[in-house]
């Protein structure tokens, strides 16, 4: 198995990608951005995105998004094939894209809003704190990606102010986290979650 930063080479992957993200969210009913191979394919050019494969079987990817000129930047569309799934190979890839963000755009503060238990957890161990929506990116392009989720009504009621989602936020300033399996807890008891 290779996890590395993608490039030019893995654009013939581009259409699986999209297959099984679009794939996935169908599958656990959530809205969802629309990705095109197009857009990967740019992602894969600029060195903005990690690719795992098995010989040349496709594995797993996320790439990188900024927004508010590169202050904030995002580790997006983490997706792990079906065939693959509980092995932790979606770990490595979050700590690939993570550290590939972290030297890449040093001074950034990442950040995520999700509802999956899995992204929360993983994003937590690596440092990752959760934050009410206000100390994320206020630049619009980000939110509007929010328009094709089925709980976009949430949002649009308070102003942005809140959602169904976490906003999850790692600034490189701040160098305490979730980083134990305690903390982890603790956050997942306070959401509700199932851990396991
Ligand atoms: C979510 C997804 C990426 C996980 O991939 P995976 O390779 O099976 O995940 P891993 O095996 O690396 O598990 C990562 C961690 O999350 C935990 N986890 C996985 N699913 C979980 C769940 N439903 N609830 C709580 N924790 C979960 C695992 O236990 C593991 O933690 P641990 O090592 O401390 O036990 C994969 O299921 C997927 O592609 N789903 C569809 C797309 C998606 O939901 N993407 C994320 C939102 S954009």
């Amino acid at each position: 198995m290779i996890i590395e930063v993608a490039n030019a080479s893995h654009c013939v992957y581009a259409r699986i990608i999209c297959d099984t993200i679009a794939e996935s969210a169908k599958q656990r009913g959530t809205g969802i951005a629309k990705r095109t191979p197009k857009y990967i394919i740019s992602k894969m050019n600029k060195g903005d995105a990690v690719i795992a494969l098995d010989g040349s079987n496709f594995v797993g990817f996320s790439y990188i998004e900024s927004w508010s000129h590169q202050k904030f930047i995002a580790n997006s569309g983490l997706i792990v094939h079906p065939n693959y799934r509980g092995k932790g190979i979606a770990k490595r890839i979050k700590r690939k894209i993570f550290e590939h963000s972290r030297a890449k755009y040093p001074k950034a503060k990442l950040f995520s809003i999700t509802t999956g238990p899995a992204v929360m957890k993983m994003n937590t161990e690596l440092g990752y704190l959760p934050v009410p929506f206000s100390e994320l990116t206020t630049d619009q392009s980000f939110w509007k990606g929010c328009q094709s989720c089925k709980n976009y009504d949430v949002l649009n009621r308070t102003n942005q102010k809140m959602c169904l989602c976490t906003g999850l936020l790692f600034d490189p300033k701040c160098k305490k986290g979730f980083k134990s399996k305690r903390h982890w807890k603790l956050l997942a008891e306070r959401l509700h979650l199932k851990t396991k």
